[in-house]
């Protein structure tokens, strides 16, 4: 795929083979617009304090603001290496939270993690912080923890695709139809969400990342007006042309955790051939982006199956008991009839074997 005008190779970790086809054709349908145009925010994670036994919530929250040069150092006295790249911390929320059954103050501190995803930095941070905020204030620090809502680490990918190539108006308006469905019920969001964290997931665990974190964060973020909707949007340009971007929290990273030490991930980020964690982010909701895309395409057209059931042909005939020899050959007979069963690849296999005895 063409990303920010350069041309990429993304590496791929899924079981569901459709899912790699699908991307690579959104990207193909959108080579003559100039492929995807991507962003990304700093690279900010949040950690969380939770303060219980809390006298007076108010008084609570403006001795920790009135702290902020201590908190800093304290932080960043953690992670000097950090620092020394150009990270570190940034800043701190203090919100009084009332949960229903008392008032807890919960502090935020907002850290640049560079090029790493951060939950090690930011726990350590939380966790050397929060005997300072229990004697400063007289409460407790009751959880010490990174949020994977990352909404201040924010990926966006935008893509033009030419009308024309896409199959016509019908095709169009029939996807931004599919899009205002799922922006507007969450059982269609859920799925359609789905379909975006197919291409992203796949990028986050071939590159050695946390694929939960990014799912959960991802997850959440599509809440953030109070409803489940589509973490991406569409409409139509001034050409007449089909637009999609896509927003998400992206805390991915190239150092730390297995990134660093898996030799898969890597020679992934080898094939990718990025230099920073901004990189990849860009890089992976671009992916999400043509996933998104492929998915729509697909169901206002010919429908999933048809494809899905093709690239899986494969594995059907493999379960029929197909050899290596057989499999090819197989697999061509199963497509071509149509109807992609065990039942039925058993029967050629069995024709197959009569024939050549
Ligand atoms: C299947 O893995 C993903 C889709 O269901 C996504 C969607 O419905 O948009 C095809």
């Amino acid at each position: 795929m063409i990303v920010d005008g350069k041309d990429k190779l993304v590496p791929m970790a899924t079981e569901e083979s459709s899912v790699v086809a699908a991307v690579c054709n959104a990207a193909k349908q959108c080579r003559n617009t100039g492929g995807f145009y991507t962003y990304t925010s700093e690279p900010i994670m949040i950690g969380q304090i939770q303060l219980i036994n809390v006298l007076n919530p108010m008084i609570t929250k403006q001795i920790i603001l009135e702290n902020e040069e201590d908190i800093k150092s304290i932080c960043n006295e953690v992670d000097p290496l950090l620092v020394k790249l150009g990270g570190g911390f940034r800043g701190m929320e203090v919100k009084v939270l009332d949960n229903g059954y008392e008032y807890n103050v919960i502090v935020h501190i907002l850290v640049n993690t560079r090029d790493a995803m951060g939950a090690n930095a930011v726990n350590s941070m939380v966790e050397a912080l929060s005997p300072v905020l229990e004697k400063w204030t007289d409460t407790k620090a009751n959880m010490r923890i990174l949020s994977n809502l990352a909404d201040k680490r924010l990926s966006m990918a935008r893509a033009t695709w030419n009308t024309d190539e896409i199959g016509g108006e019908e095709v169009r308006d029939a996807m931004l139809s599919a899009f205002r469905f799922a922006d507007s019920d969450p059982y269609r969001a859920a799925t359609h969400n789905k379909g975006i964290m197919n291409g992203i997931s796949a990028v986050i665990l071939a590159t050695g990342n946390d694929t939960r974190a990014i799912e959960a964060g991802a997850h959440a973020y599509a809440c953030r007006t109070g409803r489940y909707r589509s973490l991406s949007s569409w409409s139509v340009d001034k050409d007449g042309n089909l637009c999609g971007s896509l927003e998400l929290p992206m805390a991915v990273g190239l150092i730390g955790g297995a990134t660093k030490v898996h030799p898969t991930a890597q020679q992934n980020l080898e094939i990718l051939n990025i230099e920073s964690a901004d990189e990849l982010a860009r890089i992976t909701c671009a992916v999400g982006l043509a996933q998104n895309f492929a998915a729509m395409k697909a169901l206002v057209t010919t429908g999933i199956q048809k494809g899905h059931m093709s690239l899986h042909a494969k594995n059907i005939v493999a379960m029929a008991g197909a050899t290596t020899d057989e499999i090819d050959k197989v697999t061509e007979l199963l497509i071509q009839g149509g109807k992609i069963r065990i039942d039925v690849a058993e029967e050629i296999l069995a024709s197959l074997r009569n024939t050549s005895m």
